[in-house]
């Protein structure tokens, strides 16, 4: 099946973001080498653009942390065409200058991820993997996509170090300060290997970060801690922001953006000729 060109742009939504945008009313099911997306993909229009949009973690928020198929989800946004992916995800903070309900738009990433399917080129029985690729990976987020995220939403910190954890628990006192002492200011769950598989896949993200807690007070010893009632409050509390914003990001991403080759070509084009399974 010749790669598509149903949308150049997809928003993965997080926690908090998963039925926002009516504007994209089709489902569509992609089939995939990695087993089923989050859910079906939807398509429609939104600032302007042909837009795909996956709940990261399912319809009604199924699928915990590390069980996301991330890997089927890129692989199928490519497939449909996207170049680039917005998305969202509710993060905790582990530094004071990132107050609840503030949103950020992070430039670095910290993996303590662990055990997850997190490369299209790791060897796997019934894949051809094709040759070893390594993904260039310093700067995760791509600089076009970012600035078009930082113009949609003004008022966000623009820059922050994001640690991904494997969840679902949240993190211990002293886990929370060996992360912030690491040099992480913000902490989520899923992240990664989400910006990896899209740079693997010659695609360009950015996120919109919504700090919904204070963690397990990493910055305070008396600070509220973390819940996922919480997590899931703020975030409700900031949607509107969050929505709007996302639409004016969509509609600042250059229309000519080519996406963002970290490998050569010739990677997109071998992962994607990967025969999918019902
Ligand atoms: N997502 C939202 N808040 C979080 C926290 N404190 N730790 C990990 N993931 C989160």
């Amino acid at each position: 099946m010749p790669e598509a060109h149903e949308a150049s742009i997809a928003v993965i939504g997080g926690t908090g973001l998963e039925d926002a945008f009516d504007s994209l009313d089709r489902r569509e099911t992609v089939p995939t080498p990695y087993g089923p997306t989050s859910a079906p993909i939807a398509l429609g229009m939104l600032g302007g653009r042909r837009v795909a949009f996956v709940p990261r973690h399912g319809a009604g928020h199924a699928l915990p942390p590390s069980s996301v198929p991330a890997r089927a989800n890129l692989w199928a946004l490519a497939r449909l065409g996207v170049r680039a992916v917005v998305s969202s995800a509710a993060v905790g903070s582990l530094d004071s200058a990132f107050a609840p309900g503030s949103l950020a738009v992070p430039d670095q990433l910290l993996d303590r991820t662990h055990g997850r399917a997190d490369s299209y080129f790791d060897a796997e029985p019934g894949i051809d993997s094709g040759p070893v690729r390594h993904l260039p990976f310093a700067d995760p987020f791509c600089p076009v996509v970012r600035a078009a995220v930082c113009d949609g939403l003004p008022d966000a910190a623009d820059g922050a170090t994001v640690a991904v954890i494997p969840g679902p628990r949240f993190s211990t006192r002293a886990e929370s300060r060996a992360l912030r002492a690491a040099g992480a200011d913000l902490v989520n769950m899923t992240l990664l290997p989400e910006v990896a598989l899209a740079g693997e896949l010659g695609i360009g993200s950015a996120t919109v970060c919504v700090v919904t807690d204070m963690d397990a007070g990493a910055h305070a010893e008396d600070a509220e801690l973390v819940s996922a009632d919480i997590v899931y409050a703020r975030f409700a509390e900031a949607l509107p922001r969050v929505v709007a914003g996302i639409e004016r990001a969509v509609a600042a991403i250059p229309p000519d953006y080519p996406g963002r080759t970290l490998l050569d070509d010739a990677a997109r084009a071998d992962v994607l000729a990967r025969p999918a399974r019902a």
